[in-house]
């Protein structure tokens, strides 16, 4: 018997050394320890052993079985330790490798243009509204001065959704004057930009969407010399010191005296030239002192308030400001032409 544990001890422990892999690690314990195990065999044969020769056999076989048990365990923590080694291994990334270079997009030319008129009026203390593209006709013309029969509601000029015009897409940023009056207190200074639509061809200066930025002030003693100090400032601070400005007599339902202004063109400097088509000078925006009816139906009292109003087209803003020649570049967002900006 004593040789038996001897044999078994020494088989065991170098098949344990041998052992590759978990798995064969458990196969081993069971072939030894297990209930069927060879050393556990071998101890159910103790009790054919006389008294005297058991006690010393007995510690030998525990001898032996704390033997096995300890190399398992030992060789339990090896192979967990290649097996770790190895996945480290198989997993490891090679962080020499270059990364994919993040394309960083920037700012379209029109947002650039719309983000210095925002900073220019913001530092003479405007408020930046936004408003609804969806708007009701009676904002869009009614409380315009605008009223049934007016040729800007023309049905070949205007989107409605209903058959009786009363919702429509807006074709101007106007409404925002209005929307404004009756909801904020005075005195009153914003801006609107914001999309706008009318039933207009695509071509190289037209568009069915385009942009533009309503301008506002109402308080008392506003007069038409506020209006152009602030829009000089503005076409000063936008294209340069120096840029020369024309105000022309024009009429718009919801203004009175109405101007538009036109800036000296960019190409020729007032000379004439394609651009200008001949003319020296570029129209920018439309303008004018708000109506006193207009100031009535939105509740404000025309005797003690006056106001002006402007609405700047943004495209022509940025066509000007980038000598971008074509509206539809504007639109067409191709990268080659969007990059340059
Ligand atoms: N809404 C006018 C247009 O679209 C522009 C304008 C705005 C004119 C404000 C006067 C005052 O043509």
């Amino acid at each position: 018997m004593k040789e038996q544990l001897a044999t078994i001890r020494q088989q065991a422990l170098s098949a344990l050394e041998a052992a590759g892999s978990a798995q064969e690690l458990e196969a081993l314990r069971v072939q030894y320890l297990g209930k069927k195990g060879e050393l556990t065999s071998v101890l159910k044969m103790m009790g054919k052993l006389s008294p005297e020769e058991r006690p010393a056999m007995g510690q030998l076989a525990n001898s032996v079985r704390e033997a096995l048990e300890t190399a398992i365990e030992e060789r339990g923590r090896v192979l967990e330790a290649q097996a770790l080694e190895q996945r480290l291994k198989d997993e490891a990334l090679d962080i020499t490798i270059p990364g994919k270079p993040v394309k960083i997009g920037h700012r379209h030319p029109m947002y650039i243009a719309l983000d210095e008129l925002k900073e220019i009026f913001i530092g003479m203390g405007f408020t930046v509204l936004d408003g609804p593209e969806v708007e009701l006709a009676s904002y869009n013309f009614d409380k315009l001065n605008a009223g049934e029969g007016h040729p800007s509601r023309d049905w070949s000029d205007t989107f409605y959704f209903d058959t009786d015009s009363r919702v429509m897409l807006r074709s101007q940023t106007s409404p925002m004057q209005v929307r404004a009056m009756e909801t904020m207190p005075l005195p009153i200074r914003i801006i609107a930009p914001g999309r706008v639509y009318r039933k207009d061809e695509v071509d190289a200066t037209h568009s069915p969407m385009f942009h533009q930025v309503e301008g506002m002030v109402i308080d008392k003693n506003v007069t038409m010399a506020d209006l152009k100090g602030t829009l000089n400032m503005m076409v000063e601070k936008l294209y340069g010191k120096g840029t020369q400005t024309r105000f022309r007599p024009h009429h718009f339902p919801f203004t009175e005296p109405s101007c538009e202004m036109d800036v000296q063109c960019h190409k020729c400097g007032g000379v004439g030239c394609p651009t200008c088509k001949g003319e020296g000078w570029i129209e920018l925006l439309g303008a004018g002192m708000i109506h006193p009816r207009v100031l009535e139906m939105s509740g404000i009292d025309p005797e003690v308030y006056s106001g002006w109003a402007f609405g700047i087209g943004l495209e022509r803003t940025a066509m000007r400001q980038f000598k971008i020649a074509d509206l539809r570049l504007i639109f067409e967002n191709d990268v080659r032409f969007l990059e340059q900006f």
